[in-house]
């Protein structure tokens, strides 16, 4: 029944340095009932290093094998585990240990907050688990297989049922299992040799691998050698509009204007749309017929004269009287702004005991010397008090010695409502028993 093939029909003149050894026997068998028979009777000999190959999937042959169910799932659970303490280590590391970082209020290390990440790395690292624990179970990639040099196994694509024992299997003899797989009557039973084929790679191959190799890493050492040496030739650009995008920029030359300037002067005589600042007495708290004459730069924190003499701000022509229709929404459109931007420093009620004021003070004791704060005057102050709306508008516009400048933080309505506010806290901070009601002066006792 059985016919032994010559392993090396086709490759006869191959270059054979030892001599080929049994790798085991291939017995092929007539139809797929057969063939379970033989799987059956092989797996009950107690066979363990066998396989069958068929033309199609044939149901019922892994169990007629004694084939165990995959390892596979419990590979990608350890992989899920070991990417979730990955994802949980990263983390703890990143956010609770290496540089602790407040991120919006979350605590260092939070399982919700965490979440996404743990499960991305455990999916990633299952998915990784499965395909290349699957490759590993089939003990893929294979180079070669030693049963496609058979020629009677050319026929497993099309009719062909093999039933293949190995002679790794701890219970093969090359003649017991022949013996064993004639007993199965297969329709022809082939030895398998390991043919041992030249192992050693031709004399050419060493020799182009280097070059090939050196080839390859010219390009990444003339990138290298580029980024670390300086040059005076401009530097090449790969993808050339993202570097330089047509766009204009501050301060960039662009060839756009004949005269090369990305940033345009202003044309004169025009004014930008909404740039119009005619109104003297709103935008800058000045007597609109005096405006003209006065120089701005004199209006600025700390200005001298031209003779070197402090500039007197109260002889500027400013308004008395505040360029806007003034109601109880201005007023309380002051209080809050006042309370936002001024009462830090001047305190809520303007006396200046601000917290800003107070922890400057604060700072302070102890180290005489150092101390460079001015504590602001109490806005209800004579002085203050005699200063008309416009040079109050002033000193929020510029600042005014110590004090910042805050014309670019608050609109000039605002301003004015502020001015409205303070003029408000002067009036309550500086009353006298005038102010007090006759009914309720009875209740007043004299405070020294
Ligand atoms: C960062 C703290 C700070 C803030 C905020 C602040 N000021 Fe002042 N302010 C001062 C100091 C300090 C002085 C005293 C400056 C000096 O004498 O050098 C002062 C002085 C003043 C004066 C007196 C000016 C003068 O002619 O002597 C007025 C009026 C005034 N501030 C109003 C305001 C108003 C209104 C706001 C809110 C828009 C405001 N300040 C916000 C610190 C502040």
């Amino acid at each position: 029944m059985s016919a032994v093939v010559d392993p090396h029909g086709h490759s006869a003149d191959a270059p054979v340095h030892r001599k080929p050894e049994l790798a085991g026997y291939v017995a092929r068998f007539s139809g797929q009932k057969s063939l379970m028979e033989a799987a059956r009777k092989t797996r009950d000999a107690g066979f363990k290093r066998f396989d069958c190959y068929v033309p199609y999937p044939i149901h019922g042959l892994d169990h007629a094998m004694g084939m165990k169910p995959t390892r596979l799932p419990f590979i990608v659970l350890g992989c899920a585990v070991v990417g979730l303490l990955t994802a949980v280590l990263l983390q703890w590391f990143t956010n609770a240990f290496d540089y602790k970082y407040i991120i919006s209020g979350k605590p260092y290390m939070s399982i919700p907050s965490s979440m996404p990440v743990n499960f991305e790395l455990a999916v990633l690292f299952s998915a990784f688990g499965a395909l290349f624990g699957m490759l590993a179970l089939n003990q893929l990639p294979k180079f070669y297989n030693r049963l496609f040099l058979l020629d009677p196994f050319q026929k497993v694509t099309t009719n062909g049922f093999f039933l293949g024992i190995e002679a790794a299997d701890p219970k093969f003899h090359s003649q017991d299992t022949k013996a064993f797989l004639e007993n199965l009557k297969p329709l022809e039973l082939t030895p398998c040799m390991e043919p041992h084929a030249d192992a050693r790679l031709p004399r050419v191959i060493a020799p182009i691998a280097v070059l090939l190799l050196v080839v390859g890493l010219i390009p990444l050492v003339l990138a290298a050698r580029m980024r670390a040496m300086p040059s005076n030739v401009p530097r090449i650009e790969l993808i050339h509009d993202m570097d330089f995008q047509p766009k204009l920029k501050t301060q960039r030359f662009s060839s756009m204007f004949a005269d090369g300037r990305g940033m345009r002067p202003v044309i004169a005589g025009t004014l930008a749309r909404g740039d119009l600042r005619a109104d003297a007495a709103f935008y800058e708290g000045l007597i609109p017929d005096q405006a003209d004459g006065v120089d701005r730069a004199l209006l600025l924190p700390n200005a001298k004269n031209p003779d070197g003499t402090t500039v007197q701000l109260d002889q500027m022509p400013w308004v008395s009287e505040i360029p806007l229709p003034v109601d109880a929404a201005l007023m309380e459109r002051g209080r809050e702004r006042y309370n936002i931007y001024c009462s830090v420093c001047h305190g809520l009620t303007g006396k200046g005991d601000g917290l800003v004021t107070l922890r400057a003070m604060e700072l302070q004791r102890g180290s005489p010397g150092i101390g460079t704060w001015i504590n602001p005057i109490s806005l209800s102050a004579d002085p203050i008090r005699q200063q008309r709306v416009g040079q109050l508008f002033n000193s929020i516009t510029h600042g005014v010695r110590k004090m910042p400048a805050y014309g670019s933080q608050i609109p000039e309505s605002d301003r004015w409502a502020i001015v409205l506010y303070v003029r408000a806290l002067q009036r309550a901070g500086s009353g006298t028993l005038e102010d007090v009601p006759e009914e309720l002066k009875a209740g007043l006792t004299a405070a020294e």
